[in-house]
């Protein structure tokens, strides 16, 4: 007998909905936003991207107004490189452990063409951030941008991440 896989309807759909705020310049942004935006333009620029010649750089702001920055570490080996989010959420959570992350800012640039596209954290960064936005029990509002241009808002690593795998199902 066949199995008819196509015409089986499931018990229950589940829609799963996003929110996303888009800001048409960083000029819009709130002043502590810009603030942390410009860090991030900062740090991307000592990003050490030999190999990709993608620069990206992170700013977060802290709970205490302190505000931490990272950038991508590429390496020879390139497994062994890592993206600009968790340099600077890993440094922040090594030196202000328990300190809760109120918001972040990335930007990347390419070294061969214009980066005017909103570029959002990779996946292994997005499930990084969710640990920490999980044991703050607060969202971590993250704007993100190229080099110029539109800048996205996401209101929690939730709306980048659905369906976040945490230490509750351990
Ligand atoms: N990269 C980041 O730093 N963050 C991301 O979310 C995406 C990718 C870096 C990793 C690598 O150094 C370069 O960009 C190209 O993938």
């Amino acid at each position: 007998m066949e199995t008819n896989t196509t015409n089986t309807s499931p018990l229950k759909k589940i829609t799963i909905e996003s929110h996303l705020e888009v800001f048409d310049t960083m000029s819009e942004l709130p002043e502590n936003i810009q603030k942390i935006m410009n860090k991030a333009h900062e740090a991307r620029e000592n990003a050490y991207a030999p190999y990709s010649h993608f620069k990206v750089g992170a700013a977060l702001q802290l709970a205490t107004g302190e505000i931490i920055t990272g950038n991508n570490q590429e390496n020879a080996a390139f497994p062994s490189g890592l993206c600009a989010e968790r340099v600077a959420v890993f440094y922040a959570g090594a030196t202000h452990p328990n300190v809760a992350i109120t918001a972040m800012a990335i930007t990347a640039r390419s070294l061969k063409k214009l980066t005017t596209t909103p570029i959002a954290p990779c996946g292994s960064c997005r499930q990084s951030l969710a640990e920490y936005e999980v044991n703050q029990d607060t969202p971590i509002p993250i704007y993100f941008m190229g080099e110029a241009g539109e800048v996205v808002k996401a209101l929690s690593v939730k709306d980048l991440l659905p369906l976040i795998f945490d230490s509750a199902f351990l």
